[in-house]
């Protein structure tokens, strides 16, 4: 593999990749461990955030309405907060928009949440609708459609709602709100999503309760003053993928991949990648985190679908991958959510795997790939960081030569991703 220039790098078939890595800490935990440091009176530490742009923004964004930050701790507090003097960019995270909005819905001025033209594209409508049910005062572009949000803070009531889209970040949004909201805010899911808003909660003293039983998944919450807090961020499963896939691929390789997050909701690839093939280790440090070890493995295709698309979603993109190369033809389903991440990743990953010669079908929610290729030529991140990583991983496979113009996208989550794989690249 080589840098080439920021904008594009060339990827190709690699000696084994052999040795130990940590990946990035998790978005997901980051963006909301921030957050709840931001609305804890007093000082916070949260450790291991990652250095991408993604959860910058949402520090920054933090920042702009008053909360500390001094390296790892954080310095935090509702008495703290104030009206931003300008609209908050939170750039391209999506994440970021959807949290905060919940957040800022409790605060008592207006602030106006916008991000870039792939976050301006994203639907709002799934956080305006409840966040509206509860009492705020919130405006989107489009008729409420998509950012910029101005979100004008005011007073809340609990709601009990039912997540018509599986999405942890409208969980998260809802709860947020349901911080400072009179009477108790329910959320329940049909399908399980990740659970890092409860963790996060729970670990600064939010009055809350987790129902998990015959009756459904259920989260209740009342108006809570949050505690401070410390937090050591695992590493992200999401990012761990690409180097799950890329080791499983090249022949000869062995990686241990150090204290990944591997609790509810994140480790779906794991699953599917064993249904092929691959040869994954959990060893486990604790209930929620633990080490990934993986050798080189031939796959064989399988079929992704159903309630275990949440557990996997980011991870589809690498999987499709992972696919290109299996024997046989693997099909993924119920997966229309992809079609409103960084990328519609329906389209993104079948052009630019076709354009690699991968024999690839789009469907209206997922992706045919008959596998047993060779992929070569140029292809094209669209802004997307993990399209961009996903792409890479096509390049270091079995005869594999992949040049990938705008990488730099990656760097949205993982800016050194280019120097850590070079890291494990036996020469
Ligand atoms: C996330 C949830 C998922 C995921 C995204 C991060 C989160 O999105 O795709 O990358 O941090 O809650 P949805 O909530 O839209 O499903």
């Amino acid at each position: 593999m080589s840098g080439d220039t920021p904008e594009a790098a060339s990827f190709a078939a690699s000696g084994p990749l052999r040795g130990v890595i940590r990946v990035p800490g998790d978005k997901s935990i980051a963006h909301r461990a921030l957050i709840c440091a931001a609305l804890a009176s007093g000082t916070s530490r949260v450790r291991g955030l990652p250095r991408g742009d993604d959860v910058a923004r949402t520090r920054a964004a933090l920042g702009a309405l008053g909360v500390y930050f001094d390296a790892d701790r954080i310095v935090g507090g509702r008495e703290r907060l104030r009206e931003p003097d300008r609209p908050i960019d939170l750039g391209n995270s999506g994440s970021a928009v959807r949290l905060l909005a919940g957040v800022c819905a409790t605060l008592p001025f207006r602030c106006v949440l916008d991000g870039d033209a792939s976050v301006r594209r994203r639907p709002m409508d799934r956080v305006l609708a409840p966040l509206r049910a509860m009492g705020a005062a919130i405006e989107g572009a489009d008729d409420g459609a998509h950012a910029p949000l101005t979100v004008h803070g005011g007073r809340l009531t609990g709601i009990d709602y039912t997540l018509p889209v599986p999405s942890a970040q409208v969980k998260g949004s809802i709860l947020f709100a349901g911080l400072d909201a009179d009477g108790e805010t329910v959320v329940r899911e049909a399908v399980p999503t990740r659970r890092h808003s409860e963790e996060l909660l729970s670990r600064c003293g939010a009055a809350m309760e987790v129902d998990d039983g015959a009756a459904g998944y259920a989260v209740r919450l009342r108006r809570s003053a949050l505690v401070p807090f410390e937090v050591d961020v695992p590493g992200d499963p999401s990012q761990a993928a690409f180097i799950v896939v890329a080791a499983t691929l090249v022949a000869g390789s062995e990686v241990r991949i150090e204290h990944v997050y591997t609790g509810p909701g994140r480790c779906g690839f794991v699953d599917a990648l064993r249904r092929m093939g691959a040869s994954i280790e959990v060893v486990p440090r604790d209930a929620t985190t633990g080490d990934l070890i993986v050798r080189h493995a031939p796959l064989t295709a399988t079929t992704i679908a159903g309630g275990e698309i949440p557990s996997l979603i980011d991870e589809l993109p690498v999987l499709a991958v992972a696919a290109a190369f299996a024997e046989g033809v693997t099909t993924i389903r119920g997966a229309a959510e992809l079609r409103v991440k960084e990328s519609d990743r329906i389209v993104t990953m079948a052009a630019e795997l076709a354009a690699l010669g991968v024999e690839i079908e789009e469907l209206p929610d997922g992706l045919v790939i008959r596998g047993g290729c060779a992929p070569q030529g140029t292809v094209h991140s669209h802004g997307d960081h993990r399209v961009a990583m996903a792409l890479a991983v096509a390049g270091l496979g079995p005869s594999g030569a992949v040049r990938i113009e705008g990488f730099a996208a990656s760097a949205v989550t993982w800016p050194g991703f280019i120097d850590d794989l070079r890291s494990l690249a036996c020469r």
